[in-house]
């Protein structure tokens, strides 16, 4: 007998340690892990197998299916904004190819089992694309899922692009065929940017808020590549994961889209220096603005509507800014560089 599992992607990564501990909390779900790297060791033990491999690997996916009945993905695995910008082809391939493969092994799991696999796909606030700070950024301050969908980077589009593959795969797959299939279960967040108290991002555009926080609980100067007045929105690691359980466990019935904003607090670079100075007074942040990372955050708005995701499965950030930074990152950060 083939054993169930939840299938996670990206495992190693930012989101991956936190939604593993979350779900491992769920109780009774066995997880299947994989990553090009190893799994980080303190949430080895909430895991039944950590593969080490590549996505886009078919044979090793095909394995995988022969090995486990899947009963859900959690799709975490990405090359995030920064670093998609130096190499976009890899970018494309992972982003994109990488989720259509998954997507099709879903789809046939789905038939296979004859119901419907659900599918928990991250995105992200790069979906959005706001021409011209002054205009766009500053006049719409709340932007809803449908709204300046134009990104200006490969991560942006591939995001977006994977939301539209998933909606398709999850509606109208093989629409045309004699029989229709059962569609897979395709539900997906847009994160803003994510703060972690235990891990730091790598490659992303919003990492400056982690890296100036990290940077001084562990004493060491930071230098801000965006300006001191860029505001975008932001979410502690802990709600991220809550926000894909969540909506994981939401009825389908109660579920009006396949793609919901999420959203906790938004905060200017400067507010953010003015919060990590208050904790860690001696920390020395200064402004050293990289126009091009810049403009790729300007492109983001200043905030997220959130309000379907509210209405539809009853989303509420449960860390406040001031929360977040009092109750979860200060403390945690703090302790994890004390020793
Ligand atoms: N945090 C991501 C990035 O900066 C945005 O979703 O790429």
């Amino acid at each position: 007998m083939r054993k169930k599992v939840i299938f996670i992607t990206g495992a190693s990564g930012e989101v991956g340690h936190a939604l593993i501990r979350h779900l491992a909390e769920d109780g009774g779900n066995e997880l299947l892990t994989m990553d090009l790297r190893p799994l980080p060791e303190d949430i080895h033990p909430f895991v039944l197998e950590h593969v080490v491999g590549n996505l886009l690997d078919h044979i090793l996916l095909a394995r995988i299916v022969t090995q486990y009945e899947i009963d859900a993905i959690y799709h975490l695995a990405a090359l995030l904004s920064t670093s998609s910008e130096f190499t976009p082809d890899i970018a494309h391939q992972v982003n994109v190819e990488g989720t259509l493969g998954l997507l099709r092994l879903a789809a046939e799991q789905s038939q296979w089992r004859n119901r419907p696999i659900q599918f928990i796909f991250p995105s992200s606030i790069a979906v959005y694309g706001m021409p011209q700070i002054a205009q766009s950024k500053g006049l719409y301050q709340r932007v809803r899922e449908w709204e300046w969908n134009q990104p200006r980077t490969m991560y942006g589009c591939n995001k977006l692009y994977c939301e539209m593959l998933g909606n398709y795969f999850g509606h109208h797959y093989r629409q045309l065929a004699v029989e229709r299939p059962v569609m897979l279960d395709f539900r997906a967040v847009r994160f803003p940017g994510l703060i972690s108290a235990f891990t730091v991002p790598t490659g992303g555009t919003s990492d400056y808020a982690p890296e100036m926080l990290h940077a001084a609980a562990q004493g060491k100067p930071y230098a801000c590549f965006v300006r001191e007045s860029t505001r975008i929105p932001f979410m502690a690691m802990p709600d991220a994961a809550h926000a894909l359980l969540q909506l994981a466990h939401a009825p389908q019935e109660s579920l009006t889209k396949s793609v919901y904003n999420v959203r906790a607090f938004s905060l200017t670079a400067g507010e953010i220096r003015e919060r990590v100075l208050a904790a860690f007074p001696q920390a020395r942040i200064t402004f050293e603005v990289d126009e091009k990372r810049q403009a790729i955050v300007d492109s983001w708005p200043a905030d997220l509507d959130d309000s379907s995701a509210q209405q539809d499965w009853g989303w509420q950030a449960r860390y406040e800014v001031n929360r977040s930074f009092e109750e979860y990152l200060i403390p945690n950060i703090s302790r994890r560089y004390a020793g």
